[in-house]
């Protein structure tokens, strides 16, 4: 026969800024979904999935249309029947639709609701910044007290302190729009007379969206930033007490803090307080400390670990009757690159602990119904029947880190034995095949207490 020569194809690649998660990712994704899952529930929030696809609308008219994400990240398009669609950037817009939408005005309020899903941003990537990323947010629907942005900030720092990761909470009050239009033209004020000396991107900025100038990474503009007039001296009474409300709750709760003017965040809708937070410990000692110490400033605004506030117009804005909000989210890869760097245990859940081998056909049928057995006793058992030898199915046992490996061979078959070789020090042991269930488990419980 002759073979029609195939010119070989350039293998497919992944589109720019996304990622696979690979299996041996996939126990920190299960370690991460786990504690969020159990630290939501324990403060009594219900999970919501919105869909990835919303009306791109709602983004411009709640994130903002003169903000990075809206401007330049969104990816949006018109789809078949000419709807003007987005992926999802965000969660918090979302899930205010969803609000509003399903009249969740009516259940006891507030409504305390989190997530954990995948947003898009047509960011530039680079470590730690993905064009899919992931995030955990949480959001409380439906109350404006200040408490309520305490526990938000608490919870946040729980789900760190679970990885013995130190961080610290950015935190500012951003006004509201009552007290915020005189902040911002006493900035702009002192903005332009600064013009000349401003990165190109904040010259830009300047007449669009000047606040954000204050959270601009570029290095020319950090002196001009940390003489700026800041948000805190603005304040009208409602906004001031709320804000030293939030800061008298963090500390009773004994949750450190740095007052940073610079956290204005690069949505629109926030209102009152905003805070992110940044990897490390605080190095300027008291908790009601000016903005932390350069280094952490740098590295904290380079890579927020997460980031959230008080949206208390949002809903009005959405469509909904006026009704106050508040949140975070926290970017799921920056969280687990850090469980990666502290001494964290992250259990494999999908490690197999027994390995079940089998030697000639005979022993193969035996071995695929103890297999079953084994699997319904609640082992996690590993196999590789398509293979006969004993040395390959050693090998293989060994590679997963077993603790013991049933050996099924001719011998077994007409003894209606089973062999369990501990993986450790090689010791082999025949025992009766119609026990092997109850050997297995008092093997496997002796070695655990042995492990700890
Ligand atoms: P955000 O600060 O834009 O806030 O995003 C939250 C977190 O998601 C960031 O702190 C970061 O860890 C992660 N993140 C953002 N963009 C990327 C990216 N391109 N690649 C990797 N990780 C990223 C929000 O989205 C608000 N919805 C938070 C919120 C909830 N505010 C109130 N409720």
């Amino acid at each position: 026969m002759i073979k029609k020569e195939v010119k070989k194809r350039r293998p497919f690649q992944l589109v720019k800024g996304m990622r696979d998660i690979l299996p041996e990712e996939q126990r920190y994704w299960d370690f991460t979904r786990q504690l969020v899952d159990r630290l939501a529930r324990a403060y009594g929030f219900e999970r919501i999935d919105t869909p990835v696809l919303e009306f791109a609308d709602l983004f411009v008219r709640a994130v903002g249309q003169a903000t990075d994400i809206v401007e330049k990240e969104m990816y949006s398009f018109t789809d078949q029947g000419d709807d003007n669609l987005a992926l999802r950037p965000e969660g918090t817009a979302a899930v205010a639709r969803a609000y509003v939408e399903h009249g969740m005005l009516n259940l006891p309020q507030p409504v305390k609701l989190y997530y954990f899903e995948p947003m898009f941003r047509r960011d530039k990537p680079q470590a730690g910044r993905y064009r899919q990323h992931w995030q955990f947010g949480f959001e409380v629907i439906g109350e404006p007290d200040a408490v309520l942005d305490a526990q938000l900030i608490l919870i946040a720092s729980k789900i760190y302190q679970a990885i013995n990761l130190p961080v610290n909470i950015q935190i500012n009050s951003i006004g509201c729009p009552g007290c915020r239009p005189d902040f911002e033209n006493e900035l702009k004020d002192y903005l332009k007379k600064q013009k000349s000396k401003l990165s190109e991107l904040s010259q830009a900025r300047l007449l669009k969206n000047p606040m954000r100038i204050l959270d601009s990474k570029e290095k020319e503009d950090q002196e001009i930033i940390a003489e700026a007039p800041q948000q805190l001296d603005f304040l009208c009474e409602e906004c001031r007490n709320h804000f030293t409300q939030v800061l008298e709750y963090l500390d009773e709760l004994g949750v450190t803090y740095s007052l940073n003017p610079t956290i204005v965040r690069g949505l629109d809708y926030y209102t009152k307080t905003t805070f992110e937070i940044w990897a490390g410990a605080e190095e300027t000692g008291s908790p009601r400390g000016e903005t932390g110490s350069p280094r952490l400033v740098e590295a904290g605004r380079q890579s927020a670990l997460g980031g959230g506030g008080r949206y208390d117009d949002l809903l009005e804005l959405l469509g909904g009757n006026p009704t106050p909000g508040s949140g975070f989210a926290c970017g799921v890869e920056r969280f687990i690159t850090q469980i990666k760097e502290t001494d964290a245990k992250v259990p494999d859940q999908a490690k197999a602990e027994i390995f079940l081998a089998q030697l000639g056909p005979e022993a193969r049928k035996k071995a695929i119904v103890l297999f079953e057995e084994l699997q319904q006793a609640g082992f996690k058992v590993a196999e590789n029947f398509s293979k006969s030898g004993l040395k390959p199915q050693l090998e293989m046992a060994n590679k997963l880190g077993v603790k013991f490996t049933i050996i099924l061979g001719q011998k077994e078959i007409i003894d209606d034995t089973i062999m369990i070789r501990d993986m450790e020090n090689g010791i082999q042991e025949v025992v009766d095949y119609h026990k092997a269930v109850a050997e297995i488990r008092k093997r496997l419980e002796k070695s655990v207490v042995n492990d700890q």
